[in-house]
């Protein structure tokens, strides 16, 4: 069975029909619940089987030593891996002296879901033991979004066929022996044991085990409570030691009688706080959640994903599959970003150990785009993260004899982690794309106050840098000569266009930026010569162009490089970062993912339209959509260039990346800039959403597959505009706030509270469709209508739609 025949496939959530043992860690990443601060794979109760069992804590990782054959000048030494802290989801369950392993006796029935409405994972099993006893579990949790350091699991079990012993232990475990990873570079580095153990208490039906990391120095304290509904005779203990709490019940329960256990769970760490304060921490967030109850949790997370959803939503008619993608993934990215709190939102988000946990230009590029018009607090958290990194991209930036600052390609504290310094250190881009999401998230929200507190700075330090990497030629240019740019295939090339065109928009959003707050901007040494210097080298911005073939090379000379042989590539030779070296994939027209395609996205303003369907069709033939960042880009520039289906297929791999596992790596952990990039394909895509100037500009166009979409922006602190798009036209409204000014297809409009604008949509021009290398086009996309799930299913879970 493949993952996406298991899930059924409904509007509003995602329904597991039963388990399948091979593909377990898929399901643990796809189901994970999390908070952005606290992060619970969907290991099953019982701890096992498991694929990768997983617990984070954003910002809790373990150092490692990053060994070089070769040693050179400036490369990062050590190494930050995420680890997995104490679990507290397992409950494991005795039912007359058998333990409750699905792997033995018999799995009757097994359904899982998770409801993107109220973000509860609803779990019911029927099991007959091996010695023929037959049990119903059912089990809900939740990870709590408006109490950020609490998950909660409320658990019930009732023997269906005659009376049974039972006993529950509810446990902390530190130190879960993990599977070893499998030498793919996309997996994590694992290590063995990486808690200390510093206390272990308990009272009554409450346990609590603080530890430390070896290196890193982080304490860590897990602590649960727990609530027993059950009117008869039972015995309950609680005992501890130094990697392990565990909280018995037992009783005898008849056929048809229910024992009820609820466990609270509270997660705390610190590099500073001293042990009785940690400690503490954790009692304090356990306390609040009992006072609040389960019944409490469970209102709170849905009245908070009421009003996320109430201007989040994005919708989709005509292909209810992609619907469902769609919200599965404005979901995660809900979930990986809300209460991070100036902590880093990693590639995936609190998933999985994938790419060790670490933090890339994803987030600014991908995920923050989609939360800054739904949550942008979330957002001004994320940034206030990278300002807080500052003094280390300081120091890297001294140490690389740069000025400004130079963030990390990947980490997860705010140091370089990147030990392959052509596709880590190298990218350089990554100050930029940064700044570009200070700028857009001032834009949207009208922060004036963030962008003179914390986005200046970023800003100023990130032109700092630009302006000691590049300089300007004898022609008078300003090159910026000896980087990557966001394609991994190519390495240290002269001018890519990406680069030099974002690092324009930095350098004169710092200028900008500067002129607006003189006062402090002085403060940072910033004067007029500096500021005139910004805006000089912006000018002078040298973006090549190769006349001969009417198009932009993605860096100077790429377009002379010789042709990758795409077809003497068999397909299991994909990706080809797996069985090529990369000296050869330097040297050769091939794309890992869209770089060139992805700058005619986020700087439209510098290309021509024929420029854009030229370039397009040129890299379409090289981009083997090696990175899962690469489809949702190709979808906007497809669909801008009017290649509205082949942008529709690309938006379905975008979104289907995890449901369909097309990585075949998902059980890593979600591909949280690839489900960003699905609403993004959707929005900028099908929406024509470009947001590079003062006014919004739409040019929404959709694909003959999808009948209609719609969806909201939150803008500035009162407005939310409502867009509705069919084939015919588009219709924009103001759900709140009174007036604003946006450009639908290049006109002008104004929308008021009292008066929706509705306004046509040419038909689209059919285009004969462009090639892909061989084997690497995406899947034509037929929509998907169903089969839907009926209302009161077996997890008691009705659909609306
Ligand atoms: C991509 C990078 C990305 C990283 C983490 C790599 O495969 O090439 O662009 O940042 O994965 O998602």
């Amino acid at each position: 069975m493949t993952a996406h025949e298991a899930y059924t496939i409904d509007p509003w959530g995602l329904t597991e029909q039963s388990l399948d043992l091979d593909v377990l860690a898929r399901a643990e990443s796809v189901f994970a619940l999390s908070n952005g601060h606290v992060g619970l794979r969907a290991n099953l109760d019982e701890g096992e089987p498991h694929g990768l069992p997983g617990t984070y804590l954003n910002g809790v990782f373990e150092l490692r030593p990053l060994p070089y054959a070769e040693a050179a000048y400036g490369q990062p030494e050590s190494g930050q891996s995420v680890i997995n802290v104490t679990n507290g989801k397992i409950i494991r369950l005795l039912v007359d002296d058998e333990p409750f392993d699905l792997r033995y006796g018999d799995l009757v029935e097994h359904q899982r879901r998770l409801d993107f409405r109220d973000g509860l994972l609803r779990r019911r099993a029927v099991w007959t033991s091996p010695a023929g006893r037959t049990i119903r579990v059912t089990s809900t949790r939740l990870v709590s979004l408006t109490q950020r350091a609490v998950a909660a699991i409320e658990y019930e079990v009732e023997p269906v066929d005659g009376a049974a012993r039972i006993v529950l232990q509810s446990e902390l475990v530190a130190n879960e022996q993990l599977p070893s990873a499998d030498g793919d570079p996309r997996a994590a580095a694992v290590l063995e044991a990486p808690l200390v153990a510093e206390h272990h208490s308990c009272t009554d039906a409450k346990a609590v085990l603080v530890h430390q990391t070896r290196f890193s120095g982080l304490r860590v304290a897990a602590m649960m409570d727990h609530e027993i509904d059950y009117t008869g005779h039972f015995e309950a203990a609680t005992e501890t030691e130094e990697d392990q709490a565990r909280f018995s019940v037992t009783t005898v329960l008849k056929k048809g009688e229910k024992l009820r256990l609820v466990k609270y769970l509270a997660y705390g760490w610190s590099a500073a706080r001293s042990l009785p304060a940690v400690r503490d921490q954790v009692a304090a967030a356990l306390t609040a959640a009992r006072f609040t109850g389960w019944d409490g949790l469970v209102a709170e997370q849905r009245s908070y994903l009421d009003a996320f959803w109430s201007h989040s939503d994005i919708e989709v008619d005509g292909d209810v599959e992609l619907q469902q993608a769609i919200r599965f993934a404005v979901f995660h990215v809900l979930q990986a970003g809300a209460r991070t709190e100036e902590r880093a939102i990693p590639a995936k988000g609190l998933t999985g150990p994938g790419y060790d946990g670490h933090c890339f230009w994803d987030t600014e590029t991908f995920v923050l785009p989609v939360l800054t018009y739904s949550l942008p607090d979330a957002v001004a958290q994320a940034l206030r993260w990278r300002y807080s990194t500052l003094p280390l991209a300081r120091e890297r930036a001294a140490q690389l004899g740069l000025a400004g600052a130079v963030f990390p390609w990947r980490t997860i504290r705010g140091e370089e982690c990147s030990g392959y310094w052509p596709a880590g250190t190298a990218a350089f881009h990554i100050g930029a794309d940064i700044a570009r999401a200070v700028e857009r998230y001032v834009r949207a929200t009208g922060d004036i106050d963030f962008e003179r507190d914390y986005g200046m700075e970023i800003l100023v330090e990130t032109a700092r840098m630009w302006r000691s990497l590049g300089h300007h030629d004898a022609e008078g240019r300003f090159r910026i000569d000896g980087v990557t740019g966001p394609d991994e295939y190519s390495s240290i090339a002269d001018n890519n266009v990406y680069t030099n065109l974002m690092a324009q928009a930095n350098l004169r959003a710092a200028a900008d930026a500067a002129g607006r707050h003189l006062h402090e901007a002085a403060a940072l040494g910033v004067n007029t010569e500096e500021m005139a210097g910004w805006r000089d080298a912006a000018a002078v911005m040298y973006i090549p162009y190769d006349e001969k073939l009417g198009v932009h090379p993605q860096a100077e000379g790429f377009t002379n490089h010789e042709m990758w042989d795409f077809d003497n590539t068999p397909q299991d030779k994909y990706p080809l970062l797996l069985h090529f070296p990369y000296y050869d994939l330097y040297r050769k027209q091939v794309v890992k993912q869209a770089d060139l395609v992805l700058a005619m996205q986020v700087r439209g303003d510098a290309f021509s339209a024929e420029q854009k369907a030229r370039n397009f069709s040129y890299y379409e033939r090289l981009t083997v959509r090696d990175s899962s960042l690469s489809a949702c880009t190709q979808a906007v520039i497809a669909a801008e260039v009017g290649h509205l289906d082949l942008a529709y297929d690309y938006l379905a791999e975008a979104a289907l990346m995890d449901l369909h596992d097309l990585g075949g790596n998902t059980r890593d952990g979600l591909h949280m800039a690839s489900l960003a990039g699905a609403c993004i394909a959707l929005v900028a895509g099908f929406g024509g959403l470009r947001d590079h100037n003062e006014r919004l500009m739409f040019r929404p166009r959709l694909p003959s597959g999808l009948s209609r979409v719609a969806f909201s922006m939150r803008l500035r602190k009162n407005i939310v505009l409502h867009i509705e798009i069919t084939n015919a036209e588009a219709t924009y409204s103001l759900r709140e706030g009174d007036r604003l000014r946006l450009v639908h297809d290049e006109q002008e409009v104004l929308v008021t509270s009292q008066k929706p604008v509705s306004l046509p949509i040419p038909r689209p021009v059919p285009l004969e469709r462009l090639t892909q290398p061989a084997g690497r086009e995406p899947a034509r996309r037929q929509a998907q209508s169903g089969p839907t799930i009926a209302s009161g299913d077996a997890l008691g879970v009705g659909q609306d739609e």
